[in-house]
């Protein structure tokens, strides 16, 4: 029998909203519980964008926390979602991440679905029990919801509606995915980061400029901007991003030139609790969907996009800019993937981190920040606190 939760997921939190204990980065009972309360509980979960499956038979798979998921385009142009996993025994149904299937067959023992889900035949079936019915033998689904084209979906029933859910950070939602969300796919960048993954989406406004050495190299500068936070989790960025005068770094400077996008919204980000990741910055729209493999491991698969309506010659500036700019070898953000390895390393350690840029309370949470604060992170984590279950000490 499974030792009641209380005796195995004791977490000594701090009293002050600012600090973070360090054992939960590292802690299997703690992981197993996250998938429990976050991954399956009341909670969105970003898996695909509608441009990523186009055309009819278009899948993709991804992970909800553990749990395999398979997003069809069937074959009468609707997008289903589905656990990917078979309803005879359980076989993991589809294997390749993304591809277009005129049916899915299991290789087991070869039962075979349709773009719909729909069970159509299954070998030998008149011997099998008396209550089967094939009709109700479909691939399992998982609930879901669209908006701006983005597929969320949750394993809870409780989980709100997604405009309640995401909230304010529907504004920064609507710029990072070029307004409409009418997208189209330009391509992957896959990784699997070692860190936690709570760490992983724990990056900051703060560390940007002074760890990544390309805004210097670059005069990569912000301007007027804003950082807000949601009770339940979520950050909306939204900033000036200054056309950078050319510092002769560049062979060709006009890979940082804006072409689709105003330099005074140049800059965004929606961070929807627990992990997913949508930016956009100057003409690159990048959807970040993200996993963890087990409490030590994230994987993400940065998702580049055009608008449906560029000409080649925007697209082409999309695909350069993005490839050269973002992801795991981009100009700007290729420290980051040394920092989650080490941060995960130096996180085996006792006691608690803390917060500290534009931290202006230490006993409340609020929901406004500067664009370079860390402590717009802070709201999140106390979601994370509540929905886990876990008590601040005494202060
Ligand atoms: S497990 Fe899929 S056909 Fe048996
Ligand atoms: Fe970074």
């Amino acid at each position: 029998m499974n030792a009641p939760e209380s005796t195995y997921t004791q977490v000594a939190w701090p009293a002050k909203v600012n600090e973070i204990p360090k054992d939960i980065f590292d802690r299997e009972d703690v992981y197993q519980l996250e998938l429990e309360k976050i991954f399956y509980g009341p909670e969105w979960h970003a898996v695909a964008h509608a441009g990523e499956i186009p055309n009819p038979g278009d899948f993709k798979t991804i992970n909800v926390g553990e749990r395999p998921i398979l997003v069809v385009r069937g074959d009468d142009g609707e997008i289903r979602t589905f656990y990917n996993a078979c309803s005879h025994r359980g076989n993991l149904l589809e294997t390749r991440v993304t591809g277009n299937a005129a049916e899915f067959e299991c290789p087991y023992h070869r039962w075979l679905f349709d773009t719909r889900g729909a069970l159509r035949g299954a070998p030998g079936d008149e011997d099998f029990s008396p209550s089967f019915c094939k009709e109700e033998m479909g691939v399992p689904t998982i609930r879901s919801t669209e908006y701006l084209g983005l597929i969320f979906v949750t394993c809870s029933d409780k989980t709100p509606d997604i405009e309640t859910y995401l909230g304010r950070t529907k504004d920064a939602l609507a710029i990072t995915l070029n307004g409409d969300g009418r997208l189209k796919l330009l391509g992957y960048q896959k990784v699997l980061y070692d860190v936690n993954w709570k760490a992983y989406a724990d990056n900051d406004g703060y560390h940007a400029p002074l760890l990544h050495a390309a805004f210097k190299l670059l005069n990569w500068q912000g301007g007027e901007g804003e950082q807000y936070g949601t009770e339940n989790g979520h950050i909306g960025f939204e900033s000036e991003l200054k056309v950078p005068e050319d510092t002769g770094f560049l062979n060709d400077p006009s890979l940082l030139h804006f072409k689709g996008t105003e330099s005074s919204k140049g800059s965004a980000i929606a961070s929807i609790f627990p992990v997913t990741v949508i930016t956009k910055h100057m003409d690159m729209i990048n959807i970040r969907f993200a996993f963890p493999r087990g409490v030590g491991s994230t994987e993400v698969h940065y998702g580049y996009f055009a608008h449906v309506d560029d000409d080649e010659e925007m697209v082409r500036h999309r695909i350069r800019q993005s490839s050269n700019m973002l992801g795991p070898t981009g100009l700007v953000s290729m420290e980051d993937a040394s920092i989650f390895s080490r941060i995960h390393r130096g996180n085996h350690t006792p006691g608690n981190v803390a917060f500290q840029k534009g931290v202006k309370h230490e006993d409340r949470i609020w929901y406004d920040f500067k664009q370079n604060d860390e402590a717009g992170n802070l709201p999140r984590w106390e979601h994370y606190r509540k929905s886990m279950g876990f008590n601040r000490e005494e202060a």
